[in-house]
């Protein structure tokens, strides 16, 4: 059937471009490497991480979060009219809570885990440690021996 094909035509090029854009999102909206974009587009409410932070860096962290939790951005963003996103706004209390989870797992590596003198926990903790995909950490029972 010819209007099958076109809707799986459609739908392939549905899920190509909708990785792409969650592949790259933060460079439509965020540009501090290109010259070119405008000023407001430099993150200018950065509270927990350091205030020169690279863009990409940025990116690779917001992206961790994403898929550490596995929410949308607009879990602890403020979602403004039309869907569009401020990602400088601390309008959503997620925003400010997830500050203090930034906090916490800087804590547990810097202060806690290398008092562990050799070093066994190389790689450090991350929020996917914890929340294995989820924004509700699952209870781990373990298994009766
Ligand atoms: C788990 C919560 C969480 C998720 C999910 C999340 N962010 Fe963030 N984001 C934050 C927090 C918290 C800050 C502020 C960090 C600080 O204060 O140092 C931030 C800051 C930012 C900033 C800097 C804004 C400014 O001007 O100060 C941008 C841009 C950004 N996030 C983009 C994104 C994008 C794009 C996504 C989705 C891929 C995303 N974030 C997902 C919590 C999150
Ligand atoms: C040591 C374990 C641990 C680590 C590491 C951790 N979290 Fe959490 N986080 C939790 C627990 C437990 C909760 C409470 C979950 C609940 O309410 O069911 C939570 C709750 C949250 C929530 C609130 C979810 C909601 O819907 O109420 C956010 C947002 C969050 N964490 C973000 C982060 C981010 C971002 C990181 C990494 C920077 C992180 N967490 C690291 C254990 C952790």
């Amino acid at each position: 059937m010819p209007s099958k094909l076109v809707v799986f035509t459609l739908l392939g090029c549905l899920a190509i471009a909708s990785a792409a854009v969650l592949r790259h999102p933060i460079h439509v909206v965020y540009g501090a490497q290109n010259p070119a974009a405008p000023l407001e587009a430099v993150p200018h409410n950065l509270k927990v991480l350091p205030k020169d932070i690279s863009a990409p860096e940025l990116n690779r962290l917001m992206q961790q979060y994403q898929r550490s939790l596995g929410v949308p951005c607009g879990y602890c963003h403020a979602e403004a009219e039309g869907g569009k996103i401020d990602f400088a706004s601390d309008e959503n209390p997620m925003k400010e809570l997830a500050r203090s989870m930034m906090v916490m797992t800087r804590d547990i590596n810097e202060k806690y885990l290398t008092q562990i003198g050799d070093r066994r926990y190389a790689d450090p903790i991350t929020c996917g440690n914890c929340h294995l995909g989820t924004p509700h950490p699952p209870a781990f029972e373990g298994k009766a021996k």
